[in-house]
């Protein structure tokens, strides 16, 4: 059984939940609901044990993959505990660098990485860009003359393994946007593009399988297959492969019969597969590196919403009580695309009342707003109550709409009884502003 709350979590004497040391019922009418609370301690003590499982295991870079949450609070926090960032379009770039990170400790990735995307990378010394396209080969080793450097690159690369949170499966075909294939020669061709360009030094190579994975089998088995192309590279083209990114994708508890592998033994598992091979192909083994997204502010992050509703409704297998909230699809899409499960409490008191089948519903203009399908909540569940879901700290804030004009909400830092705003709640000015109607 998972734990899918933060380590802070707990009840005071009144029955109330509390992360970080703050009261949700006193976060909420502070900062108004939905609202995000992210436990800082745990940001930081999550970052610092992925570093240090991957620093046992000779890995040289963690690089923390901001599209999971970004506020520059966030890439302070990271960065304070050693971890890179990994950035993926001009506006994370901006938000990086303006929380102080240096170019240096940041990687650009993408796969129609813009002229300025690009540009504005190589001005802020971006430690490495993942080259994913031919266009783009020409389009970096340009900017990087023009701006008289040589910039360091790795080579996406797809080795037909895809991974789905239980299992890989092994694709031939590799159809799928992202990288060069090694199998089709077109991730060879591109090495031998860029080996040939003055302004583009060859680091190494790049691959990230999925998502929300939760065993070490899939992130093995790509290992191997690229340690035997790096070998290729080695007998055939005499070139050296310095550095392997393995990407991100370690999966996080949404529900307490998740069961994602611990992170060193994740860490020990892959680094072992990638040992072995090297050690079979005679080569010597690369730097490691990985991007973890998820797994640093997934479970650090819940969201609190305040019961609008509670209606009763009958179904062809009896009552179904549909809980409305005053969030939904704006701010957790997760369900509603990926089937995607979680954990809720009510948070602003405790009760004995037996349990209720509940859905947990948002206040959007879609049948399909389900932030959770099937929920057991106390049966004297009333408007006015607080409801907290577990786990909702990656992909939730940062894959948030405006769909029906509400206003996407805020993010506050919890610590030690301290609740600091991250990202402010929007406001209907804030979106008005954007309509230049009268
Ligand atoms: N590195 C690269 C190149 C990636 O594309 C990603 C995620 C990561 C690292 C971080 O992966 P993580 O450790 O967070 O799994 N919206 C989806 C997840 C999409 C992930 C896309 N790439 C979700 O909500 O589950």
């Amino acid at each position: 059984m998972s734990n899918v709350w933060p380590p802070s979590a707990a009840r005071d004497s009144r029955g109330a939940l509390s992360i970080g040391g703050v009261d949700v019922r006193d976060a909420a009418a502070q900062f108004g609901t939905p609202l995000f609370l992210l436990d800082e301690v745990a940001v930081r003590s999550r970052a610092r044990a992925y570093l240090q499982a991957a620093t046992a295991v000779g890995a040289h870079h963690v690089y923390y993959a901001s599209k999971a949450f970004l506020a520059t609070a966030v890439a302070r926090w990271v960065h304070e505990e050693g971890l890179g960032l990994d950035v993926a379009s001009g506006g994370e770039l901006a938000v990086a660098l303006r929380a102080g990170v240096p170019g240096g400790a940041l990687v650009l990735h993408g796969n129609n990485k813009s002229m300025i995307e690009i540009k504005t990378a190589i001005a802020a010394g971006v430690g490495r860009i993942v080259v994913d396209s031919f266009e783009e080969i020409v389009r970096v080793a340009d900017a990087a003359e023009r701006a008289g450097i040589v910039q360091p690159v790795l080579v996406r690369v797809t080795i037909g393994v895809e991974a789905h949170t239980h299992e890989f499966i092994a694709t031939a075909h590799e159809d799928q946007k992202f990288g060069f294939s090694v199998s089709s020669g077109a991730a060879l061709e591109a090495i031998l593009r860029i080996v040939k360009l003055p302004s583009l030094e060859l680091r190494g190579l790049h691959s990230h399988i999925g998502s929300q994975i939760f065993d070490a089998a899939g992130f093995e088995e790509a290992a191997m297959r690229i340690v035997a192309f790096i070998a290729s590279l080695h007998s055939d083209q005499a070139l050296v492969v310095e550095e392997l990114d393995l990407g991100g994708g370690m999966g996080i508890a949404y529900i307490e019969s998740d069961d994602p592998l611990e992170i060193d033994q994740l860490a020990e598992l892959v680094a072992g597969a990638v040992a072995r091979e090297c050690t079979a192909w005679g080569l010597s083994i690369p730097a490691l590196a990985f991007e973890p997204g998820r797994a640093i502010v997934g479970p650090a992050g819940i969201t609190v919403y305040e019961v609008g509703t509670v209606k009763p409704v009958e179904t062809d297998e009896g009552v179904r009580t549909y809980v409305s909230v005053d969030g939904g699809m704006s701010d957790n899409i997760r369900t509603a695309l990926y089937d995607a499960e979680y954990t809720v409490e009510l948070a602003s008191r405790t009760s004995t009342a037996d349990l209720m089948l509940v859905r947990v519903v948002g206040k959007h203009c879609e049948t399909g707003d389900i932030v959770i399908r099937d929920a057991y909540l106390p049966s004297d569940l009333a408007p006015g109550d607080l409801l907290a879901v577990a786990a909702t700290g990656a992909y939730c804030r940062s894959m948030a709409s405006n769909y029906n004009y509400l206003p996407r909400p805020a993010v506050v830092g919890v610590n030690e009884g301290v609740a600091t705003v991250v990202l402010r709640r929007e406001t209907l000015d804030d979106l008005l502003a954007l309509d230049p109607g009268a």
